[in-house]
């Protein structure tokens, strides 16, 4: 059977969204799961809905984005938990704009989520990571830890006013298939999952009005309602993915049935873009 009884699981932007889907089915597996997200509240609140499942879980809130804080983050989650065996960096949000109107701003901050942050993170956990790997290697008693990064089609096939987060996201493939050359021989692998259309607020209704507040902007999320049917038909199976069906991907990439897999880019989009 499936299990990560043995498992510390570090998941970013898990308040909601994929993210939370993906800390509840780890949880449900056995691990022991770290919520973070910008809002207190929001961790809080999946965290308590892991535990009143009968699972594990700690909140730790904070922006990714912040210097300092991936290396705070995974220093209190050894605090915690002693451990960690897997990172998620799945937190992100989209500033979507033209190439001709878009700012630096807009362009910066897309990149210090989606790019500079899983970097820091993953070159945080390395300091625990890599000298346990060699111990253990030179034991005979190798241990799986494993790094998932979440991509997407956006990143893989470029999209229309997302030019700052087409070039996050295929960053992160890059990022993902070096680390996977780097640590590969410590037993760490690193992969990536790319999303297509899945349903959350980033693809929701726009109309519904869910806001992003970066750097004194409120940035509209979703995509206009006048869209959606079009974009729909284009996906070969003809609906947005659902945020289980995202967090399954991610939950298999970090398992022992992936365990010879690395470097690799799964994409998870109902065929939209084969
Ligand atoms: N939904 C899709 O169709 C889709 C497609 C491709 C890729 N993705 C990617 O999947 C990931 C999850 O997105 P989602 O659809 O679940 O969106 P979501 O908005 O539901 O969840 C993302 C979470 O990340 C958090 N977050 C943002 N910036 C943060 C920061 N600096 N520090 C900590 N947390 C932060 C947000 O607060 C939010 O809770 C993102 O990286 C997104 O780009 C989503």
């Amino acid at each position: 059977m499936l299990t990560f009884d043995k498992e510390v699981v570090l998941i970013t932007g898990a308040g909601r969204g994929i993210g939370a889907a993906a800390a509840r089915m780890f949880a449900s597996l056995g691990a022991k799961v770290v919520v973070n997200d910008l809002s207190e509240s929001a961790c809080e609140e999946v965290a308590a809905s892991i535990s009143d499942a009968g699972g594990c879980a700690f909140a730790a809130a904070a922006d990714i984005t912040r210097d300092g804080a991936p290396e705070d983050l995974v220093s209190s989650v050894y605090h915690t938990y002693d451990d960690l065996t897997v990172l998620v960096n799945n937190a992100g949000f989209l500033w979507d704009g033209m190439v001709h109107k878009m700012t630096d701003e807009q362009w910066q901050r897309i990149q210090d989520v989606h790019t500079r942050a899983p970097f820091r993170l993953i070159r945080a956990v390395s300091k625990y990571w890599r000298p346990a790997a060699k111990v253990e290697i030179a034991a005979g008693t190798p241990r799986r830890r494993c790094i998932v990064n979440v991509s997407s089609t956006s990143g893989l096939h470029g999209n229309i006013g997302q030019a700052n987060y087409s070039t996050a996201k295929m960053g992160v493939v890059g990022l993902t298939k070096t680390v996977a050359k780097e640590w590969g021989r410590l037993g760490i692998r690193c992969n990536a999952v790319a999303f297509g259309m899945i349903d959350t607020r980033l693809t929701r209704p726009k109309e519904e009005g869910a806001t992003f507040a970066v750097a004194g902007h409120h940035v509209r999320l979703g995509v206009p309602e006048a869209l959606r049917p079009s974009i729909r038909s284009q996906i070969p199976m003809q609906r947005y993915g659902t945020r289980d069906e995202a967090a399954g991907a991610i939950v298999f990439l970090a398992s022992p049935l992936a365990g010879y897999v690395t470097g690799h880019t799964l994409e998870v989009t109902g065929g939209l873009g084969i």
